[in-house]
């Protein structure tokens, strides 16, 4: 009877933590997309660095935006940069050669991008 009661304790509290462990996973993977998207389809214009010297710049007409300074990502704010994101330079009166990525990327998972250019570019976005 003591074994029960014992392994009983253990499985209540696996149950209680269990979800505790996943909402933590859920943050964690939530930043590690935003780093896997911006590898994935951001870095060849923008920069491994987020300079804005990416592998494709130099074939563009205008330069991509770097993401690194808070002077220039500071002017802008969260919903323009929400909006560039994902819906292009077009919508937000720059360049088309900034492409749309709604197709390719959740609101939320754009909203994380949102928040992983503000640690990039140490700056608050214009309010
Ligand atoms: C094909 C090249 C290219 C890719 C890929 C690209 N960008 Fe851009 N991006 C640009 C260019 C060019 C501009 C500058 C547009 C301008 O100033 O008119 C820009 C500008 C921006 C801006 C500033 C918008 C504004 O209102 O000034 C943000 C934010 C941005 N890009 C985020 C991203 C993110 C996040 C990704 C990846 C999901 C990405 N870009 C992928 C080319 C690209």
């Amino acid at each position: 009877m003591k074994n029960i009661n014992k392994s009983m304790k253990i499985l209540t509290m696996f149950l209680l933590a269990a979800p505790l462990i996943m909402v933590s996973f859920g943050l964690a993977s939530a930043k590690e997309t935003a780093t896997d998207n911006y590898k994935l389809y951001c870095v060849q214009c923008h920069g491994t660095k987020g300079t804005g010297k990416g592998i494709n710049a130099p074939f563009l007409s205008v330069a991509p935006r770097n993401h690194t300074s808070a002077k220039d990502m500071g002017e802008l704010s969260d919903d323009n940069v929400f909006k560039a994101i994902k819906s292009g330079g077009g919508a937000v009166g720059k360049s088309t050669q900034m492409p749309s990525w709604g197709a390719v990327m959740t609101d939320d998972e754009i909203h994380d991008m949102v928040k992983r250019l503000r640690v990039m570019c140490k700056c608050e976005g214009k309010k």
